[in-house]
């Protein structure tokens, strides 16, 4: 049985056309104990689309969160419960993307201004399933006073059962600025975040936004928050922040290099390649691996000239490279 309160003490953000299942897969050679979500994936699209591929993964990606879309408290209940049979460890809802699709569909940040509406959700979905039902929230959005609406927000979800939630420590603003200035554009506030934990001590809360290093998500745990989640470093970075993810957050046993994870995903290649995958759909999420070490370029542009080859030559000899730069260097 996973602890999952416990996974959740460090988390790889959802984050759309980058986490899903081979970003994962990729992501879990580096650390055993951290949990993983998937990308939004809306409600809609599972219980009207019946798109179900959407919905595969590993079994080796558990614990592993599915983070749905949506507004419509039967329908999300609906798609939690789909969620729960393929065996996902939790369900959360996205109550943080301010993307002009999301808000069009009445969901993401734009929810934020209806938090009794967020409560149904929860208690919809929790009505159908066993596993935690999360939810994913800004501070606020617009205009909206944080230090007011936080507290509120949290109190409805609480009161729905709502046991455990992550915070984007970060106002999105739904009119003029794109997804990707709302990550960067509005500044964040960790202090509210902090001051939600003493209010709502009841509540596990994770913080996000601007976490940038193990070091970094392991001050932030000891000043008291209950989990980090970090997106856009954990992705970019992976060895930076994930490789000794479980020894410093975890307490576990450190035992890999990049050239063990590089190695473990050549047999995940070759069977994806071999059943008829295109090599990109994996590697493109692997780029970032030998980042700040000598052969970084060199592992980045083999990987993209082999990213429609129909065998595994050209990652052996992308390894072979980065070797060969290390070793240089070494020297
Ligand atoms: C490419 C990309 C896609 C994202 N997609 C989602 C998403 O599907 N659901 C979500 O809740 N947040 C999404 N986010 C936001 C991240 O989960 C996270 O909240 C944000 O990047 C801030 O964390 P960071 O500073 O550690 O990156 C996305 C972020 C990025 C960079």
């Amino acid at each position: 049985m996973v602890d999952i309160k416990k996974a959740a003490r460090l988390s790889v953000a959802p984050m759309m056309d980058w986490t899903d299942k081979h970003c994962r897969y990729f992501h879990r050679k580096f650390t055993r104990k951290s949990l993983l979500y998937t990308e939004m994936i809306a409600s809609a699209a599972l219980v009207k689309g019946k798109a179900f591929h959407l919905l595969e993964f590993s079994n080796e990606e558990h614990p592993v969160a599915l983070q749905l879309g949506g507004s419509d408290p039967s329908q999300l209940s609906e798609a939690a419960s789909i969620g729960e049979d393929y065996g996902y460890d939790e369900i959360n809802l996205n109550v943080g993307c301010p993307s002009d699709r999301v808000q069009s569909g009445e969901f993401g940040a734009v929810l934020m201004k209806n938090p009794k509406l967020v409560a149904k959700c929860c208690e919809a979905m929790k009505i159908n399933t066993a596993v935690d039902v999360t939810v994913k929230c800004r501070i606020g959005v617009d205009d909206q006073d944080p230090n007011h609406v936080l507290p509120e927000f949290l109190k409805y979800l609480s009161d729905a059962g709502v046991t455990r939630v992550i915070i984007h420590a970060s106002k999105a603003i739904l009119k003029g600025l794109s997804p990707k200035e709302n990550r960067d554009v509005p500044p964040l506030n960790y202090p509210l975040v902090f001051k939600m934990k003493e209010q709502f001590p009841n509540l596990h809360i994770s913080l996000n936004g601007g976490v940038k290093s193990l070091k970094a998500a392991n001050e932030l745990l000891s000043d008291g928050i209950d989990g980090v989640m970090i997106g856009r470093s954990a992705y970019q970075q992976p060895s930076q922040i994930l490789l000794d993810a479980d020894q410093v957050i975890f307490e576990q046993e450190a035992s890999k290099s990049q050239f063990d994870i590089a190695t473990d995903m050549r047999q995940y290649l070759k069977l994806h390649i071999s059943t008829g995958g295109k090599p990109h759909q994996v590697t493109r999420h692997m780029t970032g691996l030998f980042h700040g070490f000598p052969g970084s370029k060199i592992w980045k542009q083999i990987l993209s000239k082999g990213s429609s080859s129909r065998d595994i030559d050209f990652y052996n000899e992308a390894l072979l490279a980065v070797s060969a730069s290390i070793n240089k260097f070494a020297a």
